[in-house]
């Protein structure tokens, strides 16, 4: 370890950005290894909603340390950093202790991924500052430990994770006028977590088991929308693939609702602009947050008719780029 110490820097930062999937994860088939029971397709989204993490492993740390948005963790959120960099520790045979400082570029546990970004980073920092050399692959495989979604934040542009592995299906430049206006709709943490609130779904609802015998041939639709940009057809499906994730979250027991009455009202919204041609999808993760999908053109229609609903922030993002690595250190 001491002649380790001195060939590598053990200090890595990344800039990890965000996704939206356009076909939803819920629900893990092997929970120790992330398996998800569905395929999901994902778009990254640009450094407007990203992470900028910094991990350095050191002698001098006698516990690891986590920072996240200027605030020192040492409940939940440091144990489930600490237990992912054991894994890493593990493959690369190091016996040190890290500090992690991480700054999001949007609000924490609002639903907008921040385990995506958040993990993604995470994975590339650390494994780098080790001196670890692995394929975008490899490293999807470990962000996907830390977090499922956080996989297919790795690659930029449009992200298939066939359930265990990622694969970037076109970059960031093929549908380049690509839009998902992210509508804040509050940015108080969830009380619900995804990881306890999937496992609740797998474990009791009915129409979950239904959505798992259909969701393959979304996978399928969706990806070839993507390749042809054929947007009507990827803005009904990524509508109804909503839809389908959150009437299993409220059938439920207990029931998950994540969205709110503003939620509901931007729903409303998106199906009366869509009144005589389809401009624009609304889908919803695990929180009251809307990402709206649409072209360019439609951006500044589509935000003036949203602003219009009391308390809303909106945030736009174009398809964006996989991990960056950075020498601009956040210590
Ligand atoms: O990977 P997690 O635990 O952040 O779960 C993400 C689940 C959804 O955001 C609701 C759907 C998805 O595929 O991103």
């Amino acid at each position: 370890n001491i002649l380790l110490f001195f060939i590598i820097n053990m200090k890595s930062t990344v800039i990890a950005c965000s996704n939206i999937a356009f076909v939803k994860y819920w629900g893990k088939l092997d929970k120790s290894k992330n398996i998800a029971m569905n395929s999901s397709i994902s778009m990254t989204l640009d450094e407007n909603l990203s992470t900028k993490t910094t991990v350095e492993f050191s002698k001098e740390f006698k516990e690891d340390i986590l920072i996240l948005n200027n605030e020192k963790y040492s409940d939940n959120k440091l144990l489930r950093v600490s237990n992912f960099l054991d894994i890493i520790r593990q493959k690369a045979k190091v016996d040190l202790f890290a500090k992690v400082i991480s700054i999001n570029s949007f609000p924490t546990g609002t639903g907008i991924a921040s385990s995506a970004s958040g993990f993604s980073a995470l994975a590339a920092a650390s494994t780098k500052a080790l001196g670890l050399t692995l394929t975008n692959e490899e490293l999807a495989d470990y962000a996907r430990l830390g977090s499922g979604s956080a996989s297919r934040s790795i690659f930029g542009g449009f992200v298939l994770w066939d359930s265990e592995h990622c694969h970037q299906i076109k970059d960031e430049k093929h549908w380049d006028k690509l839009r998902d206006i992210i509508v804040i709709v509050s940015s108080v943490e969830k009380k619900i977590s995804s990881r306890a609130g999937m496992k609740k779904t797998v474990d009791t609802s009915t129409k979950y088991k239904q959505r798992l015998t259909k969701v393959g041939k979304t996978i399928e639709v969706v990806q070839n929308a993507i390749i042809k940009k054929d947007f009507e057809t990827l803005a009904i499906n990524i509508m109804k693939d909503s839809d389908n994730m959150h009437e299993c979250m409220f059938d439920t027991e207990p029931s998950l609702v994540y969205l709110n009455d503003t939620s509901n009202k931007i729903k409303e919204v998106v199906n009366k602009l869509n009144k005589n041609k389809i401009i624009a999808a609304y889908s919803f993760d695990a929180g009251p947050n809307a990402h709206i999908i649409t072209r360019q053109e439609n951006v500044e229609l589509i935000t003036r008719e949203l602003l219009k609903i009391f308390g809303v922030q909106v945030v736009v993002s174009k398809p964006g780029q996989g991990i960056k690595y950075s020498d601009d250190h956040l210590f």
